[in-house]
């Protein structure tokens, strides 16, 4: 009996992209300290989240938040937290992007329910159901990481396994690399629409924290002052070092 082929998901590339465009959007990202009075259209901003929603992030698990700030009051004890930042202070909108590190349970079970086909592939049901509380899991006090600690270090010996995360400190590295993904897309959108941004870490993280209610499992990565571009908004020219010092062919 011929084997029958199983039908495999096919998206297919688009295949008109302007790289030059692309190159301009890259290129003339810059950070602005200084924004005129022009609002940034809702319609615009809901735009540039959407497409930071779209960054690739760790199992598809979506660690990120992003709080739009709109209340004047909060704005300005916003502006006061970024340490008075031009930034932030002439910033037409603030958007404080967040990483939790406790969301990816929630959002397991999610992917689950909200799989985008008929039926859920089995190893997608065994990852999300098995896998990932596996790997995502730390335990109470980091309990569970210590074992996983173990196991990885025994394991290893033998043969390549995941060397993390087992603890907090590792989950909020894991949360961080995909919200700066995501972050990246959003100064890349705001960018592709002609407005500019100002990503600050710059900021006193306790008063950001009170100031939104954050969950003490969830942190924040960078608060992105938005709008348009003073001419006088970029202070420099941009500085990259040569690319040697950082390309490696090995
Ligand atoms: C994580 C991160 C934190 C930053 N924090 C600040 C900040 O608090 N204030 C500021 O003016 N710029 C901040 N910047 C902007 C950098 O200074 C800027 O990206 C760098 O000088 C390169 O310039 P360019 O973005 O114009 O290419 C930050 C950038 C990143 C990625």
């Amino acid at each position: 009996m011929p084997a029958v082929a199983k039908e495999r998901y096919y998206e297919p590339a688009p295949d008109s992209i302007d790289v030059e465009e692309f190159r301009k959007v890259v290129d003339s990202r810059r950070s602005v300290r200084k924004f005129t009075d022009k609002p940034i259209p809702s319609d615009v901003l809901n735009d540039c989240i959407d497409m930071a929603m779209l960054a690739p992030n760790s199992s598809n698990l979506q660690q990120w938040e992003f709080y739009v700030v709109k209340t004047p009051e909060k704005k300005a004890k916003l502006v006061e937290a970024c340490l008075n930042q031009n930034a932030a202070g002439t910033a037409a909108e603030l958007i404080v992007i967040v990483a939790s590190m406790s969301s990816w349970r929630e959002h397991a079970r999610m992917t689950l329910t909200e799989w985008p086909q008929p039926t859920v592939p089995k190893i997608v049901q065994q990852y999300y159901s098995r896998v990932a509380p596996f790997y995502y899991g730390i335990g109470p006090l980091g309990s569970w990481g210590l074992v996983k600690k173990g196991i990885a270090g025994v394991t290893g010996l033998f043969k390549p396994v995941p060397r993390g995360p087992f603890s907090h400190a590792d989950m909020k590295v894991w949360a961080a690399k995909s919200v700066a993904l995501a972050s990246e897309n959003l100064m890349l959108g705001l960018r592709a629409h002609g407005f500019d941004s100002c990503p600050m870490e710059g900021f006193d993280e306790v008063r950001v924290r009170r100031l939104l209610k954050l969950p003490k499992d969830a942190f924040v990565v960078m608060v992105l002052g938005a709008g348009e571009r003073a001419k006088d908004g970029v202070y420099y020219p941009r500085l990259r070092f040569d690319r040697a010092r950082f390309v490696h062919e090995v």
